[in-house]
């Protein structure tokens, strides 16, 4: 009865599995504070990728560790065809053509010697910030290396302002036009990315405020969301996601394309820490999570706990 009239019902389709995958490694590594996250070989990376399929999952997101001496100021090993992220995009495409949708991380900061997500200029006082113009030009060019590479949706995570609009014409151009847009148009500022940043071995000095939003702000989220769709985003996220439901509900009612939601790096090693230690269920606090998650509006949702939970579903 109980499911009979259940309001929320949540579905293997609605999942997104985020994967890492790393250059220079011979076998899966994993991630310490990831209980259950490896960084993959390319090998490794497409048994796993079976494994979605198997589950009945339809995408993978897919983030690209390089060698730390590949990393320079730019941020330009992203945009080589030979680049481990875009091997791995054209392996993945080969092996399962449009039957997985292949979602790319499309931001400098895996790449860049000092892990910020975009390009490092001067300003007028001679500090040195973050140039959003000339990222725009590195965004497209690293948009356009993932679509020839394979992928099926680029996902700027960058937060720089105009990011889809310039994607978006860069791919057009090009004729890339079948490529769709996931833009990261809510991202905070967030303490809950810290194990992300050993899963990419990030080399981030300083932080991300000048670019991500203020974890005190709503409204500005919104106007976000408005400004991608208006750019030609096809669907946009919030992220993190448990503490931004009302984010995600307001994204949910304001936005007519699906809403993403990221349960991100922290938000899941919480759950799965504290299940190491016995003090809660793991794999039902996992659930409960991302039921709440599509509850509050999303339709799609990434969780490093999808495998599990797909395979549970089923
Ligand atoms: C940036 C990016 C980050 C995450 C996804 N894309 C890190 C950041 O903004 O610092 C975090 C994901 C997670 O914590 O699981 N390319």
């Amino acid at each position: 009865m109980r499911d009979l009239v259940a309001d929320t019902r949540l579905s293997c389709k609605d999942l997104v599995l985020p994967v890492f995958v790393a250059d220079g490694i011979s076998e899966p590594r994993p991630v310490p504070s990831m209980p259950g996250v490896y960084q993959h070989t390319p090998q490794s990376l497409l048994e796993l990728s079976d494994r979605v399929k198997d589950s009945g999952m339809v995408g993978v997101m897919v983030f690209g560790v390089p060698r730390p001496e590949d990393k320079d100021p730019t941020g330009s090993i992203g945009l080589s065809p030979d680049c481990i992220l875009n091997t791995s995009l054209t392996a993945l495409r080969e092996r399962h053509g449009d039957d997985l949708v292949l979602m790319a991380d499309t931001c400098v900061d895996e790449f860049t010697s000092h892990g910020h997500c975009g390009v490092l200029g001067t300003n007028s006082h001679g500090d040195t910030v973050v140039d959003n113009t000339a990222t725009l030009q590195q965004y497209q060019q690293l948009a356009l290396a993932q679509s020839t590479a394979g992928a099926h949706v680029v996902s700027p995570s960058g937060m720089m302002d105009g990011q889809v609009a310039a994607i978006r014409s860069a791919l057009d151009d090009m004729n890339h036009i079948d490529t769709s847009i996931l833009a990261y148009s809510a991202k905070y500022a967030s303490a809950f990315y810290g194990p992300f940043r050993d899963a990419v071995g990030s080399s981030l000095e300083g932080d991300r405020a000048t670019y991500q939003q203020d974890y005190r702000n709503r409204t500005e989220s919104l106007r976000e969301i408005a400004l991608d769709v208006a750019q030609g985003a096809d669907m946009v996220m919030v992220k993190p996601a448990m503490a931004y439901m009302d984010i995600i509900s307001d994204a949910a009612q304001l936005a007519d394309v699906p809403i993403a939601a990221y349960q991100v790096s922290g938000e899941y090693s919480m759950i799965a820490a504290a299940g190491e230690k016995g003090w809660i269920d793991p794999a039902a606090a996992l659930l409960e999570s991302v039921v709440s998650l599509k509850r509050a509006g999303a339709g799609i949702i990434l969780t490093y706990g999808a495998v599990e939970i797909a395979q549970h579903l089923s």
